[in-house]
């Protein structure tokens, strides 16, 4: 009986020192120096052999357009001191399409004197994007348009930029809510750009509403808290030299108990 229990008890002893001593083992393994690939090999850039052949025309010129059509040279004057004309022939070149409305020098003289002057650099800028829709419209499109329409210089509420336009077959009335123009003619189109003669500048309602009551300062947002993912690396991280470290300590524990216990185990067994 006690011979049993204590055997049993012994046996136990023993494959736990037996376990032990395979753990201390499995790590005197050296580690295989990780194998280096190697790097693949760069790849060449396909060499152009002929000069690039001349590309497509470049979109139309609109200032060349309303030079050649005459009496446009204030528009002209303000697309070029507002650097608008880059802007146009980037929109045109990206292949979108736009739609310009062109008030004559004689609308321009129409203003109440010193209007024009009194525009900042900015207002003048908006001025002549307010002139500019970002799409394509032949004179019967507009019919189909719904009011009220984004101009390129900015989006439809009454405090943006935005036009409205009526029409009555292909007569078509453009109101801002300053002024009412009609367009009276077409200067230039093809299925990209269409640039139509007004007979008055538009005026953006925008530059002559009272100003708006000051918004509520904003809200700070609460900082937010340190992404977990962005240090994960560091706290996942477990130094190399501790694992490797801790057989070599306990081996010299390990291995003499290993073989003590497997003696005495014998010797009682026998
Ligand atoms: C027009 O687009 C082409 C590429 O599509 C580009 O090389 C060229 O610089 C552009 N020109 C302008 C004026 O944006
Ligand atoms: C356009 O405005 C003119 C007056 O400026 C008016 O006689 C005409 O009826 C209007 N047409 C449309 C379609 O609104
Ligand atoms: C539309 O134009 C026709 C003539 O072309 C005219 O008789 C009619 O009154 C106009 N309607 C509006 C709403 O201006
Ligand atoms: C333009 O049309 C919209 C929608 O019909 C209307 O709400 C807005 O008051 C109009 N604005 C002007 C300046 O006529
Ligand atoms: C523009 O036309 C509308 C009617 O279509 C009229 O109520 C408004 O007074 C006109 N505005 C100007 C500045 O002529």
């Amino acid at each position: 009986m006690t011979y049993n229990l204590v055997s049993s008890l012994l046996f136990s002893f023993f494959f736990l020192l037996q376990f032990t001593c395979n753990l201390a083992q499995a790590p005197a393994i050296p580690p295989l120096p990780p194998a280096i690939s190697s790097p693949p090999a760069p790849i060449l850039p396909p060499i152009i052999a002929s000069a690039p052949a001349p590309g497509p025309p470049g979109p139309p010129n609109v200032v060349k357009i309303l030079g050649k059509a005459g009496s446009y040279s204030t528009f002209i004057k303000l697309l070029q001191i507002t650097q608008e004309v880059g802007e146009i022939t980037s929109l045109l070149n990206n292949s979108n399409s736009i739609t310009m409305f062109i008030p004559s020098d004689g609308a321009f003289l129409n203003l109440k004197t010193g209007t024009l002057n009194s525009f900042s650099d900015q207002r003048k800028a908006e001025l002549v994007k307010f002139h500019i829709l970002p799409s394509y419209f032949s004179l019967s499109q507009f019919q189909t348009a719904s009011n009220p329409l984004n101009t390129q210089a900015g989006g439809t509420t009454d405090r943006e930029f935005p036009i409205n336009i009526t029409t009555n077959g292909t007569a078509v009335n453009i109101t801002t809510g300053i002024v009412n123009a009609s367009v009276s003619s077409t200067i230039y189109t093809d299925n990209q750009l269409a640039i139509y003669q007004v007979d008055k500048v538009l005026l953006p309602l925008q530059f002559f509403a009272p100003p708006l009551p000051p918004a509520p300062a904003p809200v700070p947002s609460k900082p937010k808290k340190d992404d977990p993912s962005s240090d994960s690396s560091s706290v996942n991280v477990v130094p190399s030299t501790a694992t490797s470290l801790l057989p070599h300590m306990f081996r010299g524990v390990v291995y003499p108990g290993c073989f003590f216990f497997f003696s005495v185990c014998y010797a009682y067994m026998s």
